[in-house]
């Protein structure tokens, strides 16, 4: 079999298991199109693209997933880290150089694979990056995936931020946010994805709640809260937001797909630089 006879007819899944059996990239596949593949190879191409038929996804078969033009060690215990989280880190780095000073402290609540605090950290190696799971195992990814990336975080594991006394300039989460009761969720993604990251109660609202209601005890007089949500969620967080710190402006961005995806929340900010965050 020659890779030109399976690249006829695959989907973009099976062509990412091809490119990890052969270890060629994708344009590296097109040049080499007439190169047969050894017995072992195929085989080994074959019993990936059973598990894909089975529905398992193709970031827990290889181990790996994309994140910021990054690669990620990923497991079953954590989420496979999403493009649309992708853009809650750029919006949040860039508010960070027009609003606040360098040196800063950052928290990341739920850091799952540890993409986020791992991730600015590498844009800006003088944040100090604090980042919190309440699973065991997924804060061993996030360790695992620091070090990696030789990107120094405190990682600590407890529910949202109990336990933590500093103070931070930069608090950025993307908690569970899908309606416990929703029946429209992904079938792949019920079936292959942990539930303690994916889930809320509240109407998915739980944790922007809990987050939100003690909050001012961690934050430094001038402040970013940045949130990925969901599509639903902005008006029900944004008035969440308002009644916990009634000071603050409140912003509500979406993401390429034109849906309401993320709210940030500034504090201690001069009103004149806010008009257009
Ligand atoms: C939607 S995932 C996000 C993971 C990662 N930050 C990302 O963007 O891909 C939510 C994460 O929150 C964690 N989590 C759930 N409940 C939590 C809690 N009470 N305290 C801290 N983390 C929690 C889950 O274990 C999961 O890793």
């Amino acid at each position: 079999m020659k890779i030109k006879d399976i690249l006829n007819d695959i989907n973009n899944e099976q062509k990412l298991a091809l490119e990890q059996v052969l270890n060629l990239s994708g344009p590296e596949l097109i040049v080499n199109k007439d190169r047969e593949l050894t017995k072992k190879e195929y085989k080994e191409y074959q019993n990936i693209n059973k598990k894909l038929e089975k529905g398992q996804s193709i970031q827990y078969i290889l181990k790996k997933a994309n994140f910021y033009g990054n690669e990620f060690y990923v497991n079953r215990n954590v989420l496979i880290p999403r493009p649309e989280t992708e853009e809650l880190v750029r919006i949040t780095n860039e508010l960070i150089k027009k609003h606040l000073k360098q040196e800063l402290n950052i928290l990341d609540i739920g850091t799952g694979s540890g993409i986020i605090a791992i991730t600015l950290k590498k844009l800006n190696n003088t944040y100090n990056v604090t980042a919190t799971d309440i699973s065991r195992k997924a804060i061993r990814v996030a360790q695992k995936n620091s070090k990696k990336h030789n990107a120094e975080i405190n990682f600590i594991k407890t529910d949202l931020y109990n336990g933590i006394n500093d103070k931070y300039d930069v608090i950025i989460s993307n908690p569970p946010y899908l309606d416990v009761n929703s029946i429209n969720i992904e079938e792949k993604v019920r079936k292959n994805e942990p539930h303690i990251a994916l889930f809320a109660k509240n109407e998915g609202l739980y944790y922007y709640d809990r987050i939100l209601q003690n909050i001012g005890k961690i934050l430094k007089n001038k402040y970013i809260i940045a949130f990925e949500i969901g599509e639903n969620q902005g008006l029900k967080i944004k008035n969440i937001a308002n009644k916990y710190l009634p000071k603050a402006k409140v912003f509500i961005k979406q993401d390429y797909n034109n849906h309401d995806r993320y709210v940030f929340i500034l504090g201690g900010i001069k009103d004149e630089k806010l008009k257009n965050i």
